[in-house]
């Protein structure tokens, strides 16, 4: 356990900064398709944040309207009127534009959430299998959904608000100032300092208690997926026990964490609010100073009053920036976790003008090749051999020998290092892997099976293949027999992944998958587990009739199944140590022999103790 908890798992939780220029710019790109509604969006939320502000002025309007003794009474109630009505137009202008600019603003959030989730998702896809080898599946999952969400967040919560408080804030100086240069002057000499200390102050202790938080969190989920997900070995093993205690230890840890970040936000809000009284209270002060008897007037009593209201209105906004520094920080965070996958070329290269494959026979060829999955830890050593149209060869070796190797380079799921792989006489490289993989029918060790029916994991769910297409299939191939006891025949939903089907069911239904696309080129990586012997007999029939007519390559672990077939070639450590037919590989002294004799033996012994 203590293994994985520093493999992997950390490298998801390092968050770098709250603004990072370059990643913003590339984030904003995105934006570009709704520049429109974005534009309109913004305009929408100056003009609710400048109708906020202007509530302060009406105010100040009214009061000096009243202090104006030069004015009539007639002429103070119609001014009233027309402050009342530019307040109910304020009112009205308001609630729309922010009905609008919410509307518009999940639009436009939402929109970039599906082009980045559907672009990651197909990027995925498009990996290598050597992507797949070194990127753990947990993780990408997280990209394409966590992630995504995170960044869906950062724009239509972080970007759109952070706009809005920079607005607020903005405005309130800019009003200030125009009203009063002097009070304003005072307000922001009062403030600034107490804002700007406790928001650093606020900014380090938090910043440390939501990246801790955010780590906890992480292996809190790893941990679960992993031990959900083993449930069988975990109980196997009687882990329950341990793995609660460590569970609750874990989430103890967070439960900490997160109430330590609550008391920093706790004393930071506070202090923040305090500092805004402190600031109104000035302003009141000043303004009472203003209006004492024989007082140089400097600014009326309106202004006191707006100013009251305008300092009130500094400190959301800025709170608000400093909370929302943590959503920032794990969107940066995401962002560029998902922009570092988006950025992974595609490692098996289609060619740009590739060999066209009519007329495929099915000729497999390789020269000397060399390959390792990583730089140089060869798993094949100058492998040569060669796979004549229509014919059956047998790939044998201990486990780790570099069998199911051979056939992932057959099928291109990895570029060799050195020697040539011909296909037809082409080399694999200037052909159209996609078009290559669709003339191969591949029969795994451990055969997945997608959620849904019986029929979908024959066909693949290609609407096009008919339903009579795949009974016969699964006819032809024995599976039949198993699929129409089960409950709803073909349609029977899979359940967790085949979890409920047997090893030999579970192949069987994947020799009819194979079939259904009548590939020329069959493989078939034997199951190492024991299948008993009704299925096995249907298997090795299934087998005989995907073979027939077809180049096709097993690789066995029974030697008892490729008695007849035109080639065994031995693989050891890497390397083809001996090749030929059955007859003539028992004759001479090598490894096939000695493996012959050994499950010669145990099949006797199997026998004899049956008797
Ligand atoms: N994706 C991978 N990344 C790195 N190394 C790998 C990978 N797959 C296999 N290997 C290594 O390559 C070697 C050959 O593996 P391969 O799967 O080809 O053996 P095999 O002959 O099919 O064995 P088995 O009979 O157990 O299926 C092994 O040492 C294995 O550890
Ligand atoms: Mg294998």
């Amino acid at each position: 356990m203590r293994g994985q908890d520093t493999k992997g798992y950390f490298e998801d939780e390092s968050l770098g900064k709250a603004f990072d220029l370059r990643l913003a710019k590339r984030l904003l790109s995105y934006l570009k398709p709704y520049i429109g509604k974005s534009v309109l969006a913004v305009f929408l939320l100056l003009l609710i944040a400048n109708a906020q502000l202007a509530t302060p002025y009406l105010l100040k309007s009214i009061v000096d309207t009243l202090e104006n003794d030069a004015l009539a009474d007639d002429a103070k109630l119609s001014l009233f009127g027309i402050i009342a009505l530019v307040f109910a137009g304020l009112v009205v202008l308001r609630f729309l534009a922010e009905y609008l600019s919410g509307v518009l603003i999940s639009i436009v959030g939402q929109n970039v959430t599906y082009d980045l989730r559907v672009r990651v998702f197909s990027h995925i896809q498009k990996m290598s299998l050597k992507f797949f080898d070194r990127n753990p599946v947990g993780r990408l999952i997280t990209r394409s959904t966590n992630d995504i969400e995170a960044l869906n967040q950062f724009i239509s919560v972080g970007v759109m608000t952070t706009v809005q408080d920079v607005f607020m804030l903005g405005g309130i100086v800019l009003w200030m100032t125009f009203t009063s240069p002097g009070l304003t002057g005072i307000v922001l000499a009062i403030t600034v300092p107490g804002v700007l200390g406790a928001s650093i102050w606020f900014r380090g202790k938090a910043r440390r208690s939501y990246r801790s938080s955010r780590a906890i969190l992480a292996r809190i989920n790893s941990f679960s997926n992993e031990n959900i997900t083993g449930i069988n070995t975990v109980q196997l093993f009687s882990r329950q026990n341990r793995n609660a205690a460590k569970f609750s230890q874990l989430s103890g840890d967070f439960q900490n964490e997160w109430i330590r970040a609550i008391r920093y936000q706790s004393i930071y809000s506070p202090i923040i609010e305090n500092v805004g009284y402190l600031a109104a209270g000035a302003v009141l002060l000043f303004g009472a100073w203003q209006i004492a008897p024989g007082a140089a007037q400097h600014i009326s009593l309106g202004t006191t009053v707006a100013f009251f209201g305008w300092v009130t209105m500094l400190f959301n906004p800025i709170r608000d920036l400093a909370m929302k520094y943590d959503i920032m920080q794990s969107a940066m965070a995401s962002s560029e976790r998902v922009f570092k996958i988006l950025n992974r070329p595609e490692e098996i290269v289609n060619p740009a003008e590739p060999q066209p494959l009519e007329g495929f026979a099915g000729r497999i060829e390789f020269q000397n090749v060399w390959f390792a999955y990583d730089d140089e830890n060869w798993v094949l050593k100058n492998v040569s051999f060669t796979v004549e149209p229509g014919q059956k060869i047998a790939f044998v070796g201990a486990t780790g020998a570099g069998k199911s190797s051979v056939i992932n380079l057959i099928c291109r799921f990895y570029d060799i290092q050195r020697g040539r792989i011909l296909i037809d006489g082409k080399d694999i490289r200037e052909i159209d892997k996609y078009e290559l993989r669709r003339k191969i029918g591949l029969v795994l060790q451990d055969v997945f099976l997608f959620s849904g029916s019986i029929a979908d994991n024959i066909s693949l769910g290609n609407p096009e293949i008919p339903r009579e297409k795949i009974r016969q299939t699964a006819e032809y191939v024995n599976a039949a027999g198993f699929i129409e006891k089960l409950p709803d025949g073909y349609d029977s939903e899979v359940q967790e992944r085949g979890a409920t089907l047997s090893v030999g069911e579970r192949q069987l239904l994947s020799f009819a998958r194979a079939l259904t696309y009548d590939p020329k080129i069959l493989i078939l990586d034997e199951a190492t587990s024991n299948i008993d012997t009704h299925t096995e007999i249907l298997i090795q029939d299934a087998v005989k009739k995907l073979m027939a007519e077809r180049t096709s390559i097993v690789i066995a672990h029974r030697l008892s199944t490729i008695r007849n077939v035109n080639k065994i070639i031995v693989m050891h450590k890497g390397e083809i140590h001996e090749q030929g037919t059955h007859e003539a590989l028992l004759r001479r002294d090598g490894i096939y022999r000695k493996l012959h004799r050994l499950q010669y033996k145990t099949e006797a012994g199997d026998k004899d103790s049956q008797e």
